[in-house]
């Protein structure tokens, strides 16, 4: 189990004071001004034991954070008042290659403009597109705000019809793309602003029926506990309650400990087939309002879910390789969390946080963190015999915002106690850090001021907050391996060429390192394998580790699985050719959560069932 707390604190203690020492005197490698820190994380920042209820988990307690209740989220506001006045946002035209506009000019909907509406009133905007050419194009609305219409007038004209509530007061951009009618990719997008504002007497307002927000379709299997988080929505802004008419077999149903919107259903279905539980949403100012909704569940039975051939790991293991998978965060409050245990158990041995370790999540404010979630998943993988791959220390996205809004000069303080406060917690969970994340631009230079791709480290402290970062890695965890992770090196170029001179630089000025993680989010026509075998072997050649951390073969339009399997074949034979390549991980295990599940990317479908690409894991691996 993760160490005792008291045994954790006190090492904290004692690399708190190491790095005390170290920001003072500015560290190995260079003078840094000892400024404005930040607090560190306290006793009231310490995860709790959460009721069984509220999980799938078996054979590691849950952990949640102790912060209390928490009010309804705030709706996020993209846009102001001043975005509103500044008038109607401008057309984008989006022109295919080759199309020759002198003949074909693009379609257009014209008549349109911001406006202002009242909560409670309906709003009607005619849309009608038109082309210069004649014909009537086609047209959608990019995203429709809940409750809303996009209603055909059958007259080649459409409304967009909606009733804004409580909810909705803000400013929000409505967009409705109109589409060539002789080539569909020649489009022009109409954005307008609509600001939604509340009437002097709210009791105007309908006070509408409440919902259960959607459920997306899982796939469960027979016997184990099955996690829904239920989530009311009122759009007049309220909390509603919710209910269960007909509950399952043994179901438990309780208000989440944190989130008021949020009940918990948690019950096991012993035998497979479809299930359906009706759940009741209650109006918590007129209890006579209440909606119902299905939530559904296929359940399969246990034997549905088993694997011919060798586990991926046992495999792995004979081959020097190590399998491994990036989780989802707090799986086991999902339906599906008890099959997803269960394969990543089966398959892998090491075993990568895909977000409850990035910044923005585990130190949200200055001197507030949330550790429940990278607690739980080191408690699963040591539960359960995985490394960890810790992911990412510094990285130029997914900052807080309190770091993104912080002076220049505070950084380096910023990042190097970020850096000891996450490797005291967890340095001896940890074996694979990737200490700096995605460092170079798609040119092979740093990312440095661009606006949006730039890096607020390098802003601050130039390329030396790598050295800055390695240095103090290994100081902190002088047993772990070191790496510097990024995207788009599995083929020649810029890019790669440019990571291989950062570490011969770094190699030169003996700054630690000992490997380089590839990415490789590619798609299935990929083909530049023997590339990426240079590739390599050019990190080989100085010394390195090799890890390929975040695979997945996204399928491109007419793309199949066999040629999806042939990727990751080829992939995997080109790590096992290679001595210094330590592991093969993919960026998630079911396409249920991939970021990418669109494409169907991984070796699971969403029922847990291994794919092509999976067996042409197992078949690379085979000795
Ligand atoms: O948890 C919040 C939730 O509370 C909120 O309601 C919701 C909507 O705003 O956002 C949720 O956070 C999202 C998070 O994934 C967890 O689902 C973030 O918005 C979303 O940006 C984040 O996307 C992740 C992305 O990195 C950015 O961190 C993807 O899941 C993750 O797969 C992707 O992984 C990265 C690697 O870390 C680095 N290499 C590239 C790879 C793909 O981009």
């Amino acid at each position: 189990m993760l160490m005792s707390l008291n045994r954790r604190l006190s090492r904290s203690w004692c690399l708190m004071a190491l790095c005390l020492l170290l920001v003072a005197c500015g560290g190995k490698s260079g003078n840094s001004k000892s400024t404005q820190g930040s607090p560190p994380p306290g006793a009231d920042d310490e995860p709790i034991a959460e009721e069984a209820s509220f999980n799938t988990a078996q054979g590691f307690t849950v952990l949640r954070e102790p912060q209390p209740r928490l009010p309804l989220d705030e709706p996020e506001r993209e846009f102001t008042d001043a975005d509103f006045a500044a008038g109607l946002p401008a057309v984008k035209i989006t022109v295919p290659e080759g199309l020759d506009q002198s003949v074909n000019q693009p379609p257009y909907i014209d008549n349109l403009a911001n406006v202002q509406v009242v909560a409670g009133e309906v709003l009607e905007v005619i849309y009608r597109p038109q082309d210069p050419e004649g014909d009537i194009p086609g047209m959608f609305p990019n995203k429709l705000p809940q409750g809303s219409e996009f209603a055909d007038n059958f007259d080649g004209t459409k409304t967009f019809r909606w009733q804004p509530l409580q909810m909705d007061v803000g400013v929000l951009q409505f967009t409705v793309t109109a589409v060539d009618p002789v080539n569909s990719a020649y489009r022009s997008s109409h954005p307008i602003m609509i600001k939604v504002v509340m009437p002097k007497d709210p009791a105007t307002i309908p006070n509408v029926a409440p919902m259960l927000d959607e459920v997306l379709p899982h796939t469960a299997r027979a016997g184990d506990p099955v996690v829904f988080e239920l989530k009311g929505i009122d759009l007049n802004g309220t909390i509603p309650t919710l209910e269960l008419p007909d509950p399952p077999a043994g179901a438990s149903f309780n208000p989440h400990p944190r989130f008021e919107e949020v009940f918990v259903l948690k019950f096991t279905p012993a035998e497979a087939g479809e299930i359906s539980v009706p759940v009741l949403a209650r109006d918590s100012v007129d209890t006579s309002l209440s909606s119902v909704q299905n939530i559904n569940l296929t359940v399969l039975a246990a034997d549905a879910f088993e694997v011919p051939g060798s586990a991926l790991k046992t495999l792995g293991a004979a081959r020097n390789v190590q399998m491994g998978f990036a989780a989802l965060q707090s799986f086991y409050h999902r339906p599906d969390g008890g099959i997803y245990a269960a394969t990543a158990v089966r398959e892998y041995d090491i075993v990568t946080p895909e977000n409850s370790m990035k910044m923005d999540y585990i130190n949200p404010e200055p001197g507030r963190y949330q550790f429940a979630a990278t607690d739980n998943l080191i408690a699963f993988a040591q539960a359960n015999g995985m490394s960890v791959h810790a992911h990412p220390l510094v990285w130029y996205r997914q900052l807080p915002g309190w770091i993104e809004s912080a002076a220049l000069a505070d950084l380096e303080t910023h990042m190097r106690e970020y850096i000891q406060r996450i490797m005291g917690r967890y340095a001896d969970a940890v074996s694979v850090w990737d200490v700096i994340n995605e460092p170079l631009e798609s040119n092979g230079q740093f990312r440095d001021s661009n606006p949006d791709t730039g890096s607020i480290w390098y802003q601050a402290m130039g390329p030396a907050y790598i050295d800055k970062a390695l240095t103090l890695a290994r100081q902190l965890d002088p047993e772990s391996s070191l790496l510097i992770n990024e995207f788009d090196i599995g083929m020649a170029g810029a890019k790669f060429d440019g990571l291989m001179r950062l570490v011969d630089d770094l190699q030169a000025r003996e700054i630690p390192l000992d490997g380089i993680g590839f990415q490789l989010h590619v798609f299935s026509s990929f083909d530049q394998f023997d590339e990426l075998r240079a590739n390599f072997a050019a990190v080989a050649e100085r010394g390195l580790d090799i890890y390929i951390t975040e695979l997945d073969v996204a399928l491109t339009e007419g793309g199949t699985p066999s040629q999806q399997a042939l990727v990751y074949r080829e992939i995997a034979a080109a790590c096992l050719e290679q001595p210094r390549c330590r592991a093969i991980q993919t960026w998630g295990l079911t396409d249920q959560y991939s970021f990418r599940t669109h494409f169907d990317p991984l070796p699971f479908d969403r029922s847990y069932q291994p794919k092509s690409a999976y067996e042409a894991l197992q078949s690379a691996l085979e000795p």
